[in-house]
């Protein structure tokens, strides 16, 4: 088996903010409330010529120009996502349309907030055993699209972008070194946005009161977060054979500031060594961990031969986490 690892990162978000005070002004909430609760000062949102296609394909863009490769290498796209433009054709699909990647096999995956690191180990393993030599994963989200904007529980928390990492043979001792997939569908109901034929009665309502807003069980997926977070990223280092204290840098999902200081101090890490920005995305989903990423490697905080963990959790139930030698 040979290493597999990130060769490039992209991100892209679109240029409307939406601030807590504009919130203030569509339910009864105040930014002293959103930012003491979850850390979030503004978040982003996608104007009507921006889809989750559309900014797949630029997260996409960047990355392969970061990784100073061609889109005609690319053998394997894989698209995080719960907020597709359609049911069909996958995302995946039009993202390897639109950038040009004539020989890529391409397919999405629904897993929540936790797809895009369930993404990542599943494209590394491609590329380990041979079957990929150049894959791309993104997460892309229009989050905005589906909250009900009438729910101050829900609707303050959410963003739109996306973020995209290119996945490629890497020397000897880099790239993915250990991970840890679960999930509890027990928990499937209390983080959900239901599907247009939930609603049908009968096949001839198909589209009439299809609009499926995010509902959530805010205070069970925040326990249920805070626990996941600390033992999946310590069952991901145990796999790949190192202690907690070998971790440069984790790379949380960006949820609620509280869960992931929560979780920093279940694992006893100082939150120097843990990247956040959910002051200005709010929650994106599926893209939350890619933008963190490529935001840290803007920073210079992603160092040549550093270890650095990825952590999520989300609808499913479901979690996940990687630890990677840069
Ligand atoms: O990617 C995975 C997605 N999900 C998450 O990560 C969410 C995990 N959960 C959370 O982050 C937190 O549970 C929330 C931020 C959603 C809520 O924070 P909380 O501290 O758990 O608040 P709460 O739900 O217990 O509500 C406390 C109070 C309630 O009022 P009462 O009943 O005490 O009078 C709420 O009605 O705060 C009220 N409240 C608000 N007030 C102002 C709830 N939302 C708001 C709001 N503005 N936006």
């Amino acid at each position: 088996m040979r290493a597999a690892g990130i060769i490039g990162l992209g991100s892209y978000v679109p240029e409307k903010v939406l601030t807590n005070f504009d919130l203030e002004k569509l339910v009864e909430t105040s930014d002293d409330w959103i930012k003491t609760r979850t850390g979030i000062k503004e978040r982003r949102v996608a104007a009507s010529h921006e889809t989750t296609t559309t900014m797949a394909v630029e997260a996409a863009k960047a990355a392969i120009a970061d990784a100073n490769i061609s889109a005609n290498e690319i053998d394997l796209i894989i698209v995080a996502t719960v907020t597709p433009d359609y049911f069909f054709p996958s995302t995946a699909c039009l993202v390897q349309n639109a950038i040009g990647s004539p020989k890529a096999a391409a397919f999405d995956l629904l897993v929540g907030c936790t797809g895009f690191v369930y993404g990542i180990v599943t494209a590394c393993q491609f590329v380990q055993n041979g079957a990929s030599n150049c894959a791309l994963v993104i997460g892309s989200e229009t989050l905005t699209r589906i909250v009900d904007w009438t729910d101050r529980k829900t609707c303050v928390l959410f963003g739109d972008g996306a973020g995209a990492a290119v996945i490629a043979p890497v020397p000897e001792g880099k790239g993915l070194l250990g991970f840890d997939l679960g999930s509890d569908g027990s928990g499937g109901s209390l983080l959900k946005a239901e599907a247009i034929q939930s609603y049908c009665v009968t096949p001839s309502k198909i589209g009439i009161n299809s609009r499926s807003t995010i509902y959530m069980n805010g205070n069970e997926v925040f326990k249920f977060a805070v626990k996941v977070m600390a033992d999946s990223t310590l069952a991901a280092v145990q796999n790949a054979g190192l202690t907690i204290d070998d971790v440069d840098l984790i790379v949380p999902h960006q949820a609620n500031i509280r869960i992931i200081d929560a979780a920093a101090r279940r694992l006893g890490v100082p939150m120097e060594k843990i990247i956040i920005n959910v002051d200005k995305y709010g929650n994106t989903s599926a893209a939350s961990i890619p933008i963190a990423m490529k935001e840290a490697k803007q920073n210079g905080l992603l160092k040549e031969g550093s270890v650095i963990v990825a952590v999520s959790f989300g609808a499913g139930l479901s979690w996940a986490s990687f630890v990677m030698r840069l």
